[in-house]
């Protein structure tokens, strides 16, 4: 989603801006724009990657002298990606200029009324809507900038973040933030404003999360104010960026994905640290601890996100009912806000999401807040939205995700899901002490585990390049491998544009089976101790289609490989944990796939990293 940059400071902003730019990339965009100030104000807008803005920079614009400036990576909403709907957009008179991430919902009206007063609008944009009505409030009432913009918002309904600048108000940037996030930088005598510390963190880590209703004025030579919609000064909290700048760099793989999966055994042994010891024989989540007794006696438990994250949900649901007897579901955010849920007090509610910032998800569980429900966040963005706004939450600690493919955050949130649910099964005294040090024991494994299957890298690059011409592909699970089934398929569409569809095996006669022939791939996640044979005849169903089928099963497997085309051997685990291993292939195997098809691997097309609009 759109991505926002603005400096102030003594350096040459136009630099900075675009380096910032870059590292907002892998939020997802297309097109980009910068507006630079120094006595006048130049405004540079493209179609397409930041690169491209760079090269229009370099014809047009007058100098590098430029001491402030916004930059923006677009996320087309209203209108086509152009030229013209890129950002910034200007006031009626071209004084003003406004970058955005968010919606304005009542921009129509809003238009008309303008409109009506003589202004004329280039683009279709919600956002030049609103760089009109600050412009027109500028010209009634005559108010300082950061006056003008919050009487602005009190007229608008919707999310934003956004940062404003007037030629005629020099040295001072204002920025705003509602549901959208925007994050304040402060340096020697510079400051920053982004949607995310990635800009920043080169130079400096200290940093000030605004939060909803906020507005910050940053003035040359005299700092920063913040205060809120209703004109009162705020305190805000400075917080430290434990964020280094390797962690947002290739550091010498491919992509960002390849480096992401690789980082896996790492992440998730990050995710463990002082949360687990089977020698010992415990498991905790410390945002859980205050309240576990109430935690444990919940009615129920429903777990909210999206995309990725709701796979890694599903999966907490079969693990938590399975390990913690407690009655779990799974809702899509964007459904549940929606329908009029059934929320009782003594539900346990828990948002997942890797950046923190997912609007639906965001929206879920502001809802279920107002509805009386205790809020547990797994997330992994620290100090994002998801994670101030629940009661406590764990972060699953797997640093910065930025292949726009979900992989790390994936199985740092089952990881959490899988600790989660031995914390509250051995609570609550229904897990036999054996199994509960051997299923310890197994997690502590995993990393090792992972490691192992990522040295079957070349094999899985062959399989990849026989199937890589497919136009579809169907992914196969039973049990803790279904929403592993899910996961893969998503993952192949994401990045390959290959059509992929995830199934219960079982579920295969019921629809699917007429797809297969043999053209079709066929994934079968088949590693279950139990309903295994269930599974070989699910195999073999494939096979007399005449489909190709791909079997991941636990080392040493001696049925399934000799029917089926390619196998991919993990290491033999207890079935509850399963899912930690058998994605680790699904997330190779369309990396390859998506290479070999010459795709965009961390920034496929249409698709944001962080979807902060619903
Ligand atoms: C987008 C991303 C997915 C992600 C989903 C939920 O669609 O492309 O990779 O799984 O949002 O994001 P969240 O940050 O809430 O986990």
């Amino acid at each position: 989603m759109c991505g926002i940059v603005a400096y102030l400071g003594e350096k040459k902003a136009y630099p900075i801006i675009i380096e910032g730019l870059k590292r907002l990339e892998y939020r997802g965009y297309d097109s980009a724009g910068i507006a630079l100030l120094n006595g006048k104000m130049q405004v540079l807008k493209k179609k397409g990657k930041v690169s491209e803005l760079e090269n229009h920079a370099s014809e047009q614009l007058e100098n590098y002298d430029y001491s402030m400036g916004i930059g923006h990576t677009r996320w087309a909403t209203h209108g086509v990606p152009n030229d013209v709907n890129a950002h910034p957009h200007t006031s009626n008179d071209g004084n003003i200029s406004i970058i955005h991430n968010g919606i304005i919902e009542n921009y129509d009206s809003i238009k008309k009324a303008l409109i009506e007063k003589g202004h004329v609008f280039h683009s279709d944009t919600d956002t030049e809507v609103l760089a009109h009505l600050i412009g027109e409030i500028q010209k009634t009432e005559k108010l300082p900038l950061e006056e003008v913009v919050r009487l602005a918002l009190k007229k608008c309904v919707g999310a934003y973040a956004i940062v404003v600048m007037d030629q005629n108000d020099p040295g001072k940037l204002v920025g705003a933030k509602f549901s959208s996030p925007l994050v304040l930088g402060i340096g020697d005598d510079e400051f920053f404003l982004a949607s995310d510390a990635s800009p920043i963190i080169k130079y400096t880590n200290k940093v000030i999360y605004l939060n909803d209703g906020e507005i910050v004025t940053i003035k040359r030579g005299k700092g920063y104010c913040i205060k809120n919609l209703s004109n009162e000064t705020q305190n805000p909290k400075v917080s430290e960026l434990d964020l280094k700048l390797e962690e947002i760099e290739k550091g010498g793989y491919d992509h960002f994905m390849l480096k992401e999966i690789f980082q896996q055994p790492t992440t998730v042994a990050t995710s463990m640290k002082g949360r687990i010891n089977s020698k010992e024989g415990w498991a905790i989540l410390g945002g859980m601890k205050p309240n576990i007794a109430r935690i444990a006696k919940s009615d129920r438990i429903i777990l909210t996100a999206c995309g990725t994250s709701w796979h890694s949900a599903m999966i907490g649901e079969y693990l938590l009912e399975d390990l913690a007897r407690i009655p779990t579901e799974v809702e899509y955010a964007s459904e549940f806000r929606y329908r009029n849920p059934i929320i009782k007090e003594n539900d346990f509610i828990v948002a997942l999401s890797q950046s923190g910032e997912t609007a639906d998800t965001l929206a879920a569980i502001k809802m279920a807040k107002a509805k009386g429900a205790y809020l547990y966040g797994i997330v992994n963005a620290v100090g994002s939205s998801i994670a101030r706004e629940t009661d406590s939450g764990s972060y699953i600690h797997a640093g910065p995700e930025i292949g726009v493919a979900s992989t790390k955050a994936f199985t740092g949130q089952s990881t959490i899901l899988a600790l989660m649910a031995l914390y509250l099964g051995h609570h609550k005294g229904l897990i036999e002490e054996t199994y509960f040090r051997k299923l310890l024991a197994e997690l502590e494994s995993v990393p090792s585990k992972i490691t192992k299957i990522l040295a079957k890298d070349d094999h899985i690059k062959y399989i990849a390049g026989e199937i890589k011409n497919a136009s579809n592909a169907l992914y196969l699970g039973r049990g803790y491998n279904f929403p592993v089934a899910l996961e893969g398929a998503l993952k192949l569409k994401e990045i390959s544009y290959i059509h992929a569809e995830g199934y219960p095996a079982a579920e295969m006669k019921h629809g699917p089976i007429a797809l297969i022939d043999m053209y079709m791939p066929v994934i079968v996640l088949a590693t279950n101790k139990s309903a295994y044979e269930k599974i070989v005849s699910n195999i073999q169903e494939v096979k007399a289609r005449k489909g190709i089928v791909i079997a991941i099963v636990t080392e040493g497997d001696e049925i399934i490989k000799e029917i089926a085309d390619f196998i991919i051997e993990i290491p033999e685990i207890e079935e509850p944990l399963t899912p930690l291993l058998s994605v680790i292939p699904m997330q190779l195997l369309a990396y390859h796939i998506a290479v070999m098809r010459g795709c965009h691997i961390d920034q496929p097309r249409n698709l944001a990293k962080s979807v902060t609009v619903e």
